[in-house]
């Protein structure tokens, strides 16, 4: 029963059978907290649930919460592996009311628990109460019939519990354990408190209060319980040992160290063995909660505790990179606890891989720096800033793993100077900075993310998360405060909103305070990592440092995910079917379509694009997880993934993978690979359809797709249908029939065009009546047939007056066509036998001077011409007769 898995089933169990809802631990990141670098206790997810902002469907609950302490306002960093139960990463068992049952009920339980179901012997227990607690103190004597020497009234703030600087919290009442005499320490509030024999296992929150701002405190609506056990703290009780490192977790990954490295974990090796099991774990959960090691904010504490670990990796002896080969122990004991861990074991075992060979790569020169520039040092002295400095920026060691690396030989590090040279730093980097664009707009940003950091990016894994304003810009320059009808732009410390990059259009949505609603038109990133929201203030005033809720516009950004993995899939498909010479040229993600540009020489083919959008399509059907990895630039290259032009990637790429290919070389392999810091659908299936709308030139060997996908390609092809239908409708035919119906009716007008043609000639030269030689007279012993013709198309006039030629013999034909305008035209045609006498090219001229033209043109047995005046074609006639009269 006292295995660290078995003891929070019996928690978790225990809280459940006494009404209790089981709700799963909150991720590391907190959704919901501006102010918190990670979740510190077991209440943060319910913190709105507490103040009353936010309601449940139950009234009490118990959770296994992960818990990271390090960086931030609980930071224990330091003293990990040093001390037999600091931890950077932990778990907390709690039970929480909302409003339902107070102290009696929360005392009640916790007591039964401890003493029946974890079976811890009574008169070893004691608890403390806040001095001004009396009903808490009355409260123990009468359930657990403690004396009252075992009841300690603490007046400090060791028993008031706060989250963090604001929110709920109340005065609070810890249980403690005698460990025996044998162990050196006093109970609590005694000189020798910190000794370990009386050890805190859990501490009972009575919430009363809701800290709004410093020494600002309001009552919360319905007093509330918040508790939390360290897991790891009862399973040392529970085991009989003292510290957490000796428990049945830590004894497992602490064997999984040796054996890796090859060594015993005793005497100084146990220290470096306790600092690595620790690190392990909170690094693993950070990873699998979307932090990924960095330099700024959660990734650098990330960054910070991982370096840590692999130096005492390094001061173990390991001559490679090995952190990544405990992973596998650790996903053995917490895996089926924590299923996130399963899923990203292969995010987290790359990530540790990485970043270890990276630092690698310095570690060793760096600690070499180190030992000269110590040699000289003792007990007591001070490592110069610079120094500190030095192996910070350029080996990489942040400022904690240089003074653990001193902490053995008491020697302590010139934070100032340390400081300074940062400062100096900074300043050169200022100097030497120049902005595009304009200069003092740019100015702002460099600023901004000068003086607060990059922005913290949360929107790989949420589209909703808290925030604090740290600058509210207005043409180019920060103001303190915006109200209603203001136009501004909006920094800050955090956000789920994607800043415009890679094609993918920055996201939109709202941002609201208590006080104040803005909507977001659009977001950017400015200044290398400030993510700038431009937005307009609906209603009520907004201030600098205010606490925002920041909602993406959702549906907005499932299309833009949707359209970006769809631009990855194409690509793919494009290379497959065209050649591996096509890559991208640039691409727009935009929410309702997505444009993609690409090399290649020359038109696609229809049957090329089907094939393209079929094998893009067999790949959405696949519904395959959409994979981020994060790798360097140049093993991610190595791996085949592909670049996208014109970005700029830092030294670590995240890595976007789906799809398994089905044919030629990628059959059975990733499908698409691709450097890209996106926003991805997390399995193909979302992306629902892809269709390629059109295919057209951009430039010289570029050619640009536009493409649909999801409910606007279905929507697009619905369409389609209709218009199908439609016209089998008219057509009288089956939708499947509509095309051979179509050319057959086709063909038809073609051979109907024809012989209306036939018609209308012979209907002409017959003079609409049967018999021949209707219009021909002999004019100066030349025979004339003059005509004027409708309903003849000018372009058919020289072929009826050749076959006027033929039916003649040997004379002149004019035959003037009027249009429905009433314009005419005229054609002469002479036979060869006369054309010694007569020009048909003169004569032509005499009747287009009748009908108001001006000339015409031809040859001697043929000549066109036409005016304006069609009412006068019966004299056009007779001027070419009188003409040849002479
Ligand atoms: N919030 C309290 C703590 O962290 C009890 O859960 O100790």
């Amino acid at each position: 029963m006292s295995g660290v898995n078995e003891i929070r089933s019996t928690f978790l169990d225990y809280f459940r059978k006494n009404g209790h809802e089981i709700v799963p631990s909150s991720p590391l990141v907190p959704r919901n907290d501006p102010t918190l670098m990670f979740t510190n206790a077991g209440m943060v997810q319910f913190k709105n649930v507490f103040t009353g902002l936010e309601s449940r469907s139950y009234s009490t609950a118990t959770t296994a919460q992960k818990v990271v302490r390090a960086g931030g306002k609980h930071n224990d960093l330091d003293n990990v592996g040093y001390t037999a139960r600091h931890l950077t990463f932990f778990e907390m068992l709690g039970n929480f009311s909302f409003g339902d049952y107070f102290k009696e009920r929360a005392i009640e339980l916790a007591w039964t628990l401890v003493t029946k179901g974890f079976d811890l012997p009574k008169d070893r227990l004691l608890v403390t109460v806040y001095s001004e607690d009396e009903e808490a103190a009355v409260l123990w004597r009468k359930i657990a019939g403690l004396s009252d020497d075992r009841i300690i009234r603490i007046p400090t703030s060791d028993n008031f519990w706060q989250m963090g600087d604001t929110g709920p919290c109340g005065p609070c009442s810890e249980i403690f354990i005698d460990q025996g005499e044998h162990v050196w320490g006093g109970p609590p509030g005694s000189p020798e408190e910190d000794g370990d024999r009386f050890l805190e296992f859990w501490n009972l929150v009575f919430m009363q209060f809701d800290q709004t701002a410093p020494g600002e405190r309001s009552l919360l609506p319905r007093p509330s319980i918040d508790t939390g056990m360290g897991l790891e703290r009862m399973a040392c009780i529970l085991q009989g040992v003292q510290s957490v490192f000796e428990t049945d977790l830590f004894r497992t990954l602490i064997s999984a160290v040796e054996e890796t490295v090859g060594i015993k974990a005793e005497g100084e090796a146990a220290a470096s063995c306790r600092v690595i099991a620790d690190h392990l774990r909170s690094s693993a959960f950070l990873i699998a909660d979307g932090v990924l090691p960095s330099n700024e904010g959660r990734g650098y504490v990330l960054r910070r505790i991982m370096r840590r670990a692999m130096r005492h990796m390094q001061l173990l002896g390991a001559r490679e990179p090995l952190m990544w080969s405990l992973l596998p122990a650790l996903v053995g004991e917490m895996g089926r606890a924590y299923p996130e861990l399963v899923r990203a074991e292969a995010l987290i075992s790359e990530t540790l891989k990485l970043e270890e060979t990276r630092f690698r790569k310095t570690l060793e020169r760096g600690l070499s720096l180190l030992s000269d520039a110590t040699v000289t040092l003792k007990k007591g002295d001070m490592l110069d800033g610079e120094t500190a400095f030095k192996l910070y920026d350029t080996y990489g060691f942040p400022l904690d793993l240089t003074q653990d690396a001193l902490r053995a030989r008491d020697i302590n590090v010139d934070l100032s100077g340390f400081n300074d040279a940062m400062q100096r730093q900074k300043a050169e980097a200022r100097a030497n900075w120049s902005g595009s664009g304009d200069k003092a707009t740019e100015a702002v940003w460099f600023e901004l993310k000068e003086k607060h950091g990059a922005t913290e990016f949360l929107g790989y894994d949420t589209e909703a998360a808290e925030g604090v304003v740290q600058a509210i810009v207005r043409d180019g320059r920060t103001i303190d405060g915006a109200s209603a009808g203001d136009t501004v732009q909006i920094v800050v410390n955090q956000t789920p909103f994607y800043g415009e990059s890679g094609g993918q259009m920055g996201d939109t949505g709202v941002i609201a305070s208590d006080h104040a609603r803005l909507l977001v038109t659009d977001t950017q990133k400015k200044g290398e990592g400030v993510f700038v929201h431009s937005a307009v203030v609906e209603s009520g005033k907004l201030a600098v440092g205010d606490a925002v809720a920041l909602t993406v516009d959702h549906a907005r950004r499932a299309r833009l995910r949707a359209n970006h993995s769809a631009t990855h899939l194409l690509h793919e498909a494009l290379r497959e079917v065209l050649g591996t010479h096509v890559a991208q040229k640039g691409s727009l993600v935009a929410p309702e379509r997505l444009r993609f540009d690409v090399s290649h020489p020359k038109p696609m083919s229809a049957e090329e694009l089907r094939v393209i959008e079929d094998m893009a399509n067999e790949i959405i059907v696949q519904n395959a997880p959409v994979t981020t990895r994060l790798m360097t630039v140049d093993d991610a290259i190595a791996e085949g993934a592909m670049a996208l032009f014109g970005e700029k990637y830092g030294d670590e790429v995240r890595v976007v993978s789906m799809g398994t290919g089905l044919h030629g070389a990628k059959a059975n392999r990733p499908y698409s690979v691709e450097l890209c810091g996106g926003t991805h659908v997390s399995a193909t299936g979302e992306i629902g359809l892809v269709r390629i709308l059109s295919e057209s030139a951009v430039g010289s060997g570029v050619r640009r797709l536009e493409a649909l996908t999801g409910e606007a390609a279905r929507a697009y092809l619905a369409e389609q249908d209709e218009r199908v239908k439609a016209l089998a409708t008219t057509l009288k035919a089956q939708p499947g029939d509509v095309l051979a119906r179509v050319e057959a009716l086709v063909e038809e007008r073609r051979k109907l065009e024809r012989e209306l043609t036939e018609a209308k000639k012979k209907l002409a030269l017959s003079g609409g009546t049967a018999g021949g030689d209707e219009g021909v007279r002999e004019v100066a012993g030349v025979k004339y047939l003059g005509k004027v013709v409708t309903g003849v198309e000018p372009k058919d006039l020289k072929s009826l007056a050749d076959d006027g030629k033929k039916s003649l013999g040997s004379g002149i034909v004019t035959f003037v066509g009027v249009s429905a305008d009433g314009k005419a035209s005229a054609v002469v045609a002479v036979t060869d036998d006369l054309t010694g006498r007569y020009s048909a090219v003169d004569l032509v001229r005499r009747a287009s001077e009748a009908l108001g033209g001006k000339g015409g043109g031809g040859r001697p047995d043929m000549a066109q011409a036409g005016g304006p005046d069609g009412a006068r074609a019966g004299a056009a006639i007779e001027a070419v007769a009188g003409a040849i009269a002479g």
